[in-house]
Parts: C-alpha cells; sequence; structure tokens
C-alpha cells in the first residue's frame, strides 16, 4: 500500500525523502512524488514508476532545496498509475500540499459539493479532495483546517500535511492507516513505517487514530481531532540496523528465508521463562483458558494458512474446536460468538484493513480477542485484548516466509500451553513436545542448506502453466501456502487442493505434464494421499513429493522426490515449507520477475 515520509529539519529534506521512501518500496507501488518547501514555494516532482525515476529527475533530490518536505509512494485505488494521479496533491493556488495513504470512501460526495463550490480537479484520485477541503476550511490556522476535514473524511487516512503560510510546521494526521513519528537529532521525521526513519533515529512514536502530530524543526506536538493536547511516549526500535537490508542476498525474501532458523528459536525462546511454559504479556487467566468453548482464528493470506494448520493443533492439544475464518468474511458474516470464545487475530503487519475490522467485531460482541502481531505497536496489537508477538522481526518481501513461521510457533506453543493448562496433555508429552519443538531451528537450517535440488527442479519447471498443490490435514494447510508463495511471485497459475477432494471436480484438469506436488507429512494419511497421487498419475501429472524421511515408497509412483527431517505430527508444516517457499523463490527468479515486489501486490493491505 502507499508509504508517507515527511522531514523537517536542519537537513535538506529531499534527499531524506527519497531515502525514507526507498525503504518503504516494500510496501508496493507504482508511482511515487516528493513535495518541498524551499521557502519561496512549495515545488512538486513526482512520477509513474520506479523509485529510481523519481531519483533521476530530481538529481537525487538536489533539484529540489529546502528543509520541510513530504514523500509518497502510491499504489493505485482511485485513478490509474500515472503522474497526475501520483502524491502530492496541492490545493489550486499551491498553497497547501497532501500525501495520503488510504481510502477517503465519501470522496465522490465531497468532490461534488467541491465542484459546486469552484474548485477544480485535475487528478482522479480520492486523496485530492483533502487538499481542496483544506483550503476551503483553512481561515489562517492549519489545526482548525485539519480538524474539520477529519471530522468531514470518512474511510482510512494517514496524512502528511505542508501549509505555504507555515513555513516551520509539518502537520501528520491518522485515522486507520498507519503513521509513526521519529525524533532525530538534526530533525523530526513521519513515516508510515519503522524502516523508513531507522537511518536517523531509533526514537518513534505511534500516532493512534484521531490524533494529530505537529512537528517544527526542535518539536514534535500532539494533540486530538477535538482539539486536547496530549502527550506521547516514545519507543526505542531495537532492530538490528542490517534489518532493513539485504546483506549480500540477492533478494529479501532469500534473506529472510534464511533467518527462519533464528526466528523460530527467538520465538520459540519468548515462551519459556527458566523452563516453564509462558504466553508472554498475555494477561489471560488459567481459569478463563479453562472456559474457553471455542476458538475463532481469523486473519488474511498466510496468516490465515497458519490458522487451518493451527486448527489441528488446537484441538488436538487442547481440546478446543477450532472454527478459521478469513477476515474479510468473518467481518460480514454475523458469527454467532459464545461469550466463552477466544478471537484469535494473526496479522504480520497488525494493520491489515480486514482483520483490523475482524478485530472490531468481535470486541463489539464482547468476546475476547488475542492477538498474534508481528509488528510492535501496529493496531491489532494495540486494540486486541491480550498480543503475542512474534519475533521475525522486519520483515520486507512481499510474500512472507520468516513472519509466516514465527506465526505457526506462536499458535503451536499457545495451543501447548492450553493444553497443560486443560489438562489435555501431561507434562510429560509437553516436554516430548518442546524436544521436537527445540530441534526446529536446526532442521529449517539443514533443509535450507539443501537447497540445490528443489532450485534444480524450479528451475526445470519455471514454465509450467498450472500447478496443483495436494495434501490431507495439515498437508492441506500446507499446500494453501506453497500454492499462495509459487501465484504471488511466480504468476503460474496454482491451487491447493484437499487431495481426497480432487476426484470431486478438479482431477478434470489434469493432463500431460500437469505439475502437481503433494504433501504427506501426516503418516495416518499417506496411504490416502499416497492413492490421489496414483490417480493424478493415470492422467499424466508429473509429481513432485514433498515428505517425512524414510518414506521411501513414495519413490515407486512420485516424479521427484524431497524428504523433510522426522518431527511430530503437528510441526511438519514448519519444515515442509522450506523446500516450497525455496521452490516459489527459484521459479520466481528463473522468470527473471521482481521477487520482493511482485505486480499488484502490497506488503501490507490497509484497504479493504
Ligand atoms: O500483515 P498480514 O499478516 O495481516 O497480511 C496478511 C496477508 O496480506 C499476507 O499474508 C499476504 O497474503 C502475503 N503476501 C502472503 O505472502
Amino acid at each position: 500500500m502507499c508509504g508517507i515520509v515527511g522531514y523537517i529539519g536542519l537537513r535538506q529534506a529531499a534527499p531524506v525523502l527519497l531515502d525514507g521512501l526507498a525503504k518503504l518500496e516494500y510496501r508496493g507501488y507504482d508511482s511515487a512524488g516528493i513535495a518541498v518547501y524551499d521557502g519561496k514555494d512549495i515545488n512538486i516532482t513526482k512520477s509513474k514508476g520506479r523509485l529510481q525515476v523519481l531519483c533521476e529527475l530530481t538529481h537525487d533530490g538536489e533539484k529540489l532545496p529546502g528543509h520541510v518536505g513530504i514523500g509518497h509512494t502510491r499504489w493505485a485505488t482511485h485513478g490509474e498509475p500515472n503522474d497526475v494521479n501520483s502524491h502530492p496533491h496541492f490545493n489550486e493556488s499551491r498553497s497547501i500540499v497532501v500525501v495520503h495513504n488510504g481510502i477517503i470512501e465519501n470522496y465522490a460526495s465531497i468532490k461534488a459539493k467541491l465542484i459546486e463550490k469552484g474548485y477544480n480537479f485535475v487528478s482522479e484520485t480520492d486523496t485530492e479532495v483533502i487538499a481542496h477541503m483544506l483550503d476551503y476550511y483553512y481561515k489562517g490556522d492549519p489545526l482548525e483546517a485539519i480538524r474539520k476535514v477529519m471530522h468531514r473524511a470518512e474511510g482510512a487516512y494517514a496524512l502528511g500535511i505542508i501549509f505555504k503560510e507555515k513555513p516551520d510546521m509539518l502537520y501528520a494526521v491518522r485515522k486507520d492507516s498507519p503513521l509513526i513519528v521519529g525524533k532525530a537529532a538534526d530533525g523530526n521525521i513521519i513515516a508510515s513505517d519503522v524502516p523508513a526513519v531507522l537511518k536517523y533515529t531509533r526514537d518513534v512514536c505511534f500516532i493512534q487514530n484521531g490524533e494529530i502530530a505537529v512537528l517544527s524543526k526542535e518539536d514534535i506536538k500532539f494533540c486530538t481531532i477535538d482539539a486536547e493536547d496530549i502527550q506521547k511516549e516514545f519507543t526505542k526500535i531495537e532492530w538490528d540496523v542490517n534489518a532493513a537490508d539485504k546483506c549480500g542476498y540477492e533478494h529479501y525474501m532469500l534473506k529472510e528465508m534464511f533467518e527462519q532458523p533464528e526466528v523460530i528459536k527467538d520465538t520459540l525462546g519468548s515462551f519459556f521463562e527458566d523452563d516453564r511454559i509462558v504466553i508472554p504479556g498475555v494477561s489471560i487467566t488459567d481459569e478463563e483458558i479453562k472456559k474457553i468453548s471455542k476458538i475463532y482464528i481469523v486473519a488474511c493470506g498466510s496468516a490465515y494458512h497458519t490458522g487451518v494448520t493451527a486448527k489441528y493443533v488446537y484441538e488436538g492439544m487442547a481440546r478446543i474446536p477450532v472454527e478459521v475464518d478469513l477476515a474479510s468474511e468473518f467481518r460480514y458474516r454475523d458469527p454467532l460468538l459464545d461469550k466463552d470464545s477466544l478471537v484469535i487475530i494473526v496479522s504480520q503487519s497488525g494493520e491489515t484493513a480486514d482483520s483490523k475490522a475482524a478485530l472490531e467485531e468481535a470486541k463489539r460482541r464482547g468476546v475476547r480477542t488475542l492477538g498474534i502481531v508481528n509488528a510492535i505497536g501496529s493496531s491489532i496489537a494495540r486494540d486486541a485484548d491480550d498480543v503475542v508477538y512474534t519475533l521475525a522481526g522486519l520483515e520486507i518481501a512481499v510474500a512472507t516466509t520468516k513472519a509466516y513461521s514465527a506465526q505457526l510457533i506462536a499458535h503451536y506453543m499457545i495451543a501447548l500451553k492450553f493444553g497443560l493448562i486443560r489438562g489435555e496433555i501431561s507434562e510429560e508429552e509437553a516436554s516430548d513436545y518442546i524436544k521436537d519443538l527445540k530441534k526446529l531451528p536446526d532442521q529449517v537450517e539443514m533443509l535450507l542448506n539443501n537447497r540445490e535440488k528443489i532450485q534444480h527442479f524450479a528451475t526445470r519447471y519455471a514454465a509450467a502453466k498450472d500447478v496443483f498443490f495436494i495434501g490431507r490435514g495439515i498437508d492441506y494447510a500446507i499446500s494453501l501456502e506453497a500454492s499462495l508463495k509459487l501465484k504471488e511471485i511466480s504468476y503460474i497459475h496454482s491451487e491447493a487442493y484437499a487431495a481426497g477432494e480432487l476426484k470431486h471436480g478438479t482431477i478434470s484438469l489434469i493432463e500431460d505434464g500437469t505439475l502437481v506436488a503433494a504433501v504427506l507429512t501426516q503418516e495416518e494419511l499417506y496411504k490416502k494421499t499416497m492413492n490421489n497421487i496414483v490417480e493424478v498419475k493415470t492422467r499424466g501429472a508429473f509429481v513432485l513429493s514433498v515428505t517425512n524421511e524414510g518414506n521411501t515408497e513414495i519413490e515407486k509412483i512420485s516424479d521427484y522426490n524431497i524428504y523433510i527431517p522426522q518431527t511430530n505430527k503437528y510441526f511438519t508444516n514448519s519444515l515442509a515449507i522450506i523446500p516450497l517457499q525455496l521452490f516459489a523463490y527459484y521459479v520466481s527468479v528463473g522468470k527473471g520477475f521482481d521477487v520482493d515486489k511482485p505486480r499488484n501486490l502490497a506488503k501490507s493491505v490497509t484497504v479493504e
């Protein structure tokens, strides 16, 4: 989604803006622009395409001198990606300039009224109404104008605003779209996400809904939409300085895949205090855990897929019934939530619009909520009753890998703790589970190090037109994620099917040479899925199988086989997904695609 950066301080603003936007590229964008105030005029340069174009047009910012400015990477929603629709946007007299992340839902009616009042629009964007509305309400007091706009605009927005009449001020506003403020020694910064400010400061404040930040060179003040002054705390960001660098890897995705052993170890470690299992930072009592009647896992994309696996784990270990819902469905389906149910919202970014709305829906119905979130201080982390942080660190590649792996670990450990508290697991069983969990980092590392075989296979199959992933139980959940990984970065059509469902329709698509990837890690279902492999082989499929070490019988029917080390049946997802992530990655590399920034996709989907 769009990225915002703003700077006011002693430095030249333009290079800081360009640098910050580069750190937000991972969010996905199709155009970019910056506006810098030189004390006399506000000058804008913007363009469709990569940030590199903007750097060239501005000579790396030199062409736009000035110490206050705002920048934007746009992911088009209203109006095609072109120079005119790119941000920043001016009012007609070019005295107010705005960048915006989010969607102004009632922009059409506002636009119609502004046109009636004589305003002329140059772009097709919803954002331009903000610039004109600010102009309409501005009578010398920017805060008053901003508040009026906030009362009028519906939808989600984070805004960065400069008023020509206030050369020493930068304004930032948030409602439902992320925005942070960073306090540096030589100036102050706003941004959609932490990586954009890390080069300048680690002191960061998360702006909340309905809050306004007023930045000058030396100072940052906060107030609410209702004109109440507020004091806000700054958080020290402890991320590794290399978090936003590729560190020699060709792509962020590859780097992040290789970080998985560490991420699994860290996330796992956070669930132990002196060898005692804890759910870190969670206030839910043992009595409340015993009373949970049902768990709803609600999320989008890969986070949802972790829920599909987790259903088996919570039901198996803690004997609590689980429903897994896509957040975009849950929020509108009028769910029947028992007062003793627990809604678990899973999200890497903590800002996914549908997941946030689902959380609000659950809270409105008075049900206890728990967030499994990666981004510290994000909306879901703040708004859920309890939050468990996954310790994946900054994830930049649009296709998630390490955050997904960390989410799985969080589910395993919560299920284990719930199982213990509810008396469904004995201490002895728990210690066996823990032994297996502690082996996962080394096992994942081993799979990553043995990547040549899958790399070789990916090179051969980069030209595939359709790929079908099949599996049963947890293997079906793994298939869902493997299929999503492949399609999002390689643009190959792929589908995941519960292996037993194939013959109810989809098998008609299997023809000579169709690639079928079968996942067989659940021993009790191994023979069943083998039968399904035979069915697709009979119709000409070429079969890649991912199965447990020792299942060599597979070699009689499957064409290409990848073995994963032995682990408990609940944890196989953490291992089997590794070669399948690598497969997607190497196919995308083989096709010459932009692995980290696949077309049409954004890292955090902050609009519905
Ligand atoms: O930030 P979230 O975990 O809430 O994001 C959910 C999905 O948008 C995300 O998992 C998406 O499907 C990824 N691109 C998958 O790689």
